[in-house]
């Protein structure tokens, strides 16, 4: 659906379910994350870019303290209302747990939420394809709250911090800080190369040389991810714990190559090995793949993102077989650079570089052989970098 058609509907079915009268409209993006994967919760470093699509949010203050929540998503006209109170408490396991774990984040941090409010929302990014539909809707909950409350002193940046802390310690997913940032910091046409130790980052434009992003959706929901997840952050724990009989390091970014193959007999355990070595090579190889596309070598790029789904595959065993299928098919395509898993894993989509003459051949050929095995024809979506989360105005 195009965005003027989105907003016309949002408008429309927020008069309905809470009257005519004013109404202001917000937007956050979901991301797709090139190459760093698993790196940001160890120290290391990220290269997201903000997508176009993501969830948008009709929003009205009320005279009293009660909250209203909708979804345009889920059946029409059903509200989940709770007074401010149980908003920063309530942890009823549905959907609304995104949006209240941002009205607790923000009260934890000391910004205080006087008002009560009636929220709309509408997300078309796909449930389960890990392009970050939590994290849209977590950043943009925060852009409501500092707009509608006037909460000048709370950043763009700040919104990323405080939609994580909402998804860590209200949702219970123990993500790193990726997602909501690529959502509140994206730009246009840019990816961003973001150190998550120091929090440094910088814009790269998005220049692929007659090639294209393009995601393909498996169709496999990610539902392992949060539970597995968490079991690898401990993982890559333990691991500097174990590296820590001899060394003094934080987090395992602060790692060269070299460093780690000189030190990993410290780590006992085979599989908590293999976890530590994904996340310091992935580490350097993001910095690389950094290097390559400020060259314009794009190959380069390719190849390093195809390192990283091995990577991913067997040191982090994050992939699954029909994830492996996809990149497999990928990499037999001439004139595709690079493919690779992106976000979480167990599932979701694949990120791959695709000159433009090859897209066709790209679709077609993946959606045969991915539907003679699985039954199911994958989704495309060729990317453009957008905006990080905003307010809608003068549509
Ligand atoms: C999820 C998390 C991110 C990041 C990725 C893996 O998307 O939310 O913080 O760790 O997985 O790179």
């Amino acid at each position: 659906m195009e965005e003027k058609e989105i907003l016309r509907q949002l408008k429309t079915s927020f008069f309905q379910l809470y009257g005519e009268g004013e109404v202001r409209i917000f937007f956050a993006p979901g991301r797709v994350n090139l190459i760093g994967e698993h790196t940001d919760y160890n120290g290391g470093h990220v290269f997201p870019c903000a997508l176009t699509i993501g969830t948008y949010a009709a929003v009205r203050l009320r005279e009293d303290r009660r909250v209203r929540f909708s979804s345009m998503n889920l059946q029409a006209g059903e509200i989940t209302e709770v007074s401010l109170e149980e908003a920063f408490e309530a942890k009823t396991g549905d959907w609304t747990n995104y949006p209240k774990g941002v009205f607790w984040a923000f009260e934890e941090a000391g910004h205080k939420i006087e008002s009560g409010m009636d929220l709309l929302y509408y997300g078309n990014i796909p449930a389960g394809s890990g392009l970050s539909s939590s994290a849209s809707l977590e950043v943009l909950t925060g852009l409501v709250l500092k707009e509608m409350l006037g909460l000048k002193e709370v950043s763009q940046q700040d919104l990323a911090v405080l939609g994580q802390k909402a998804e860590c310690d209200f949702v219970g997913m123990k993500c790193g800080i990726m997602d909501q940032f690529a959502s509140a910091m994206g730009k246009k046409d840019a990816a961003i190369f973001l150190e998550t130790n120091k929090m440094e980052f910088d814009y790269l434009p998005l220049a692929l040389e007659q090639a294209k992003i393009v995601i393909t959706n498996s169709l496999v929901k990610h539902e392992l991810a949060s539970s597995e997840y968490n079991v690898r952050r401990q993982e890559c724990e333990q691991a500097v714990r174990f590296l820590n009989k001899e060394l003094k390091i934080q987090t395992l970014g602060q790692l060269t190559c070299e460093q780690f193959e000189e030190k990993k007999h410290l780590i006992p355990d085979e599989i908590i090995q293999k976890r530590a070595k994904h996340a310091v090579y992935e580490n350097q190889r993001t910095i690389q793949a950094v290097e390559a596309l400020k060259k314009k070598d794009i190959e380069a790029f390719g190849r390093l993102m195809n390192a990283s789904h091995i990577s991913l595959r067997d040191d982090y065993a994050v992939s699954c077989p029909e994830i492996d299928v996809l990149t497999e098919l990928a990499w037999k395509i001439s004139g595709v650079q690079g493919s690779r898993i992106t976000g979480g894993g167990f599932g979701g989509c694949t990120v791959s570089i695709v000159k433009d003459e090859a897209i066709d051949t790209f679709q077609k050929e993946i959606s045969k052989a991915y539907e003679e095995k699985y039954g199911k024809v994958p989704e495309f979506y060729i990317v453009s970098a957008g905006e990080g989360a905003h307010e809608i105005v003068n549509d």
